[in-house]
């Protein structure tokens, strides 16, 4: 386990997959009842600007602090972005960026008091930072374990509505297919739920058979209805090109009813924002397509 999110913490990947989750929070915020977040991959759950690993690493200035230095924003991104850049500057407050929220801080910033956090975490450190991090926090309980082998046993949980993040550090070969399985498990385990699944767009071929065998699978097998079904992906630069990761985003099951043309509202913009280069972009749809639900390739 030698991947370190504080490397990467408000990059381009981050900001997308924040935002979705802040969406996802503000819409179960509408209804009085509690709801439960669900984190199988944790990270340290905020992250500071000003640490060693942010300062080696040039993401987050591509990232949030392009985002943050926008003194005005067109009014239908910038309504997309209120609940995330709210949470955002609650850690920071002074004009300067000095502190990034993972997706636990995010949750924490955002929860309200009747609602509750369940946090995995698998690096021994990290999990042992987290802890630390919500010890006086009764609504959020952390564990030091693998949250794939969690997700099953902890789903469904007692409140009726919620929220799970899956969000592996792929460093492993295997690790897509290592997510589609738990996402199956999940699921059946949980099929009212809210899922958000992120994923790298490096790797196509593997990325590809996630979204589209899962996809294929709610709707065929699980009889999800096709608007059920969601991905966002962004790119800052042509997917092809060497360096850096160039384009991540999210599968999502039971999205809110409001996200679809939210991000289709948000990403034209945010594409152009974050761009590193020729061939940036964005695409919001079912990851699937109406030929491949009638071939029996998955
Ligand atoms: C991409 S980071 C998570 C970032 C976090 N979700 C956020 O948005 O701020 C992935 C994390 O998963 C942890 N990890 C790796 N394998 C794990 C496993 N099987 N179960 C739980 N955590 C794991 C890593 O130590 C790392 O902190």
């Amino acid at each position: 386990m030698n991947y370190r999110h504080a490397f990467h913490a408000g990059n381009f990947a981050d900001i997308l997959k924040h935002v979705v989750l802040s969406l996802c929070f503000e819409h179960l915020k509408k209804k009085p009842q509690a709801f439960r977040y669900i984190d199988s991959h944790s990270g340290i759950g905020v992250y500071d600007l000003s640490g060693d690993e942010a300062q080696r690493s040039p993401e987050w200035r591509d990232g949030i602090a392009r985002l943050v230095a926008q003194t005005t924003i067109p009014k239908g991104p910038k309504s997309v972005l209120r609940p995330y850049l709210d949470a955002v500057k609650s850690l920071n407050k002074g004009a300067e960026l000095s502190h990034y929220p993972g997706s636990p801080g995010l949750a924490a910033a955002m929860m309200r008091d009747i609602d509750r956090a369940h946090l995995c975490e698998l690096h021994e450190a990290d999990a042992k930072t987290l802890d630390a991090r919500f010890a006086k926090d009764a609504r959020i309980k952390v564990e030091k374990r693998d949250g794939y082998k969690a997700l099953p046993k902890i789903l469904p949980p007692r409140e009726k509505r919620g929220v799970v993040l899956v969000d592996p550090p792929f460093e492993h070969r295997d690790e897509m297919a290592h997510m589609a399985e738990a996402a199956i498990k999940a699921f059946e385990a949980w099929p009212t739920g809210t899922f958000i699944f992120w994923r790298p767009l490096k790797d196509l071929w593997a990325q590809e058979r996630f979204d589209v065998g899962f996809a294929e699978w709610l709707i065929a097998e699980k009889q999800v209805l096709p608007e059920k079904v969601l991905r966002a992906d962004l790119w800052v630069r042509d997917l092809e090109s060497e360096g850096r990761l160039a384009g991540a985003g999210v599968f999502i099951v039971n999205p809110p009813y409001t996200l679809e043309d939210d991000l289709v509202t948000l990403l034209p913009w945010l594409s152009e924002l974050l761009a590193q280069g020729e061939g940036a972009g964005w695409r919001v749809d079912g990851g699937f397509t109406e030929e491949s639900l009638t071939t029996e390739e998955f």
